[in-house]
């Protein structure tokens, strides 16, 4: 059963001035994983953007809100996409699918939760 459904889009510059103002930005909202990935890749803020966007139709698809940190997307080894959340806590789904997708300058994210 679907526990619910998140959509978000970015804009890539948002998050690249965000993180050129404040440098500290990435390490409150992204994982050591998620950040290492974007750093081996040619545009970071494209990723970084729709790990952002990930996490915010996240919280949409849950209802309420939790650290940003927690929400972890983890690519496969065919590059797509897994999310998990990291805090322990019980938040009723069982699975969550996730979707992105980015281009130079927007970065769009859709989660499904299933409970
Ligand atoms: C997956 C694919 C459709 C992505 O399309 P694209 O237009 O190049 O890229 P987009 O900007 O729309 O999306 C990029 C996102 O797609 C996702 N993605 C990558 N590979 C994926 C896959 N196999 N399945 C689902 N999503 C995938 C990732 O989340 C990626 O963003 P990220 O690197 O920041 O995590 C395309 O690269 C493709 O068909 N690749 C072949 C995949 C394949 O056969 N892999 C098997 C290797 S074992």
């Amino acid at each position: 059963m679907i526990l619910g459904i998140g959509v978000d889009m970015i804009e890539v510059a948002r998050v690249q001035k965000a993180i050129e103002r404040n440098p500290r930005f990435v390490d409150k909202v992204f994982s050591p994983i998620e950040i290492a990935y974007c750093e081996g890749k040619k545009n970071r803020f494209q990723h970084l953007a729709g790990r952002f966007a990930a996490k915010e139709a996240f919280i949409k698809a849950l209802g309420h809100g939790v650290p940003w940190t927690s929400i972890e997307v983890v690519n496969l080894p065919s590059g797509r996409p897994t999310l998990s959340v990291r805090d322990g806590k019980d938040h009723g789904f069982i699975r969550a699918h996730v979707s992105l997708t980015h281009l130079a300058a927007h970065a769009i994210a859709v989660v499904v939760l299933e409970r």
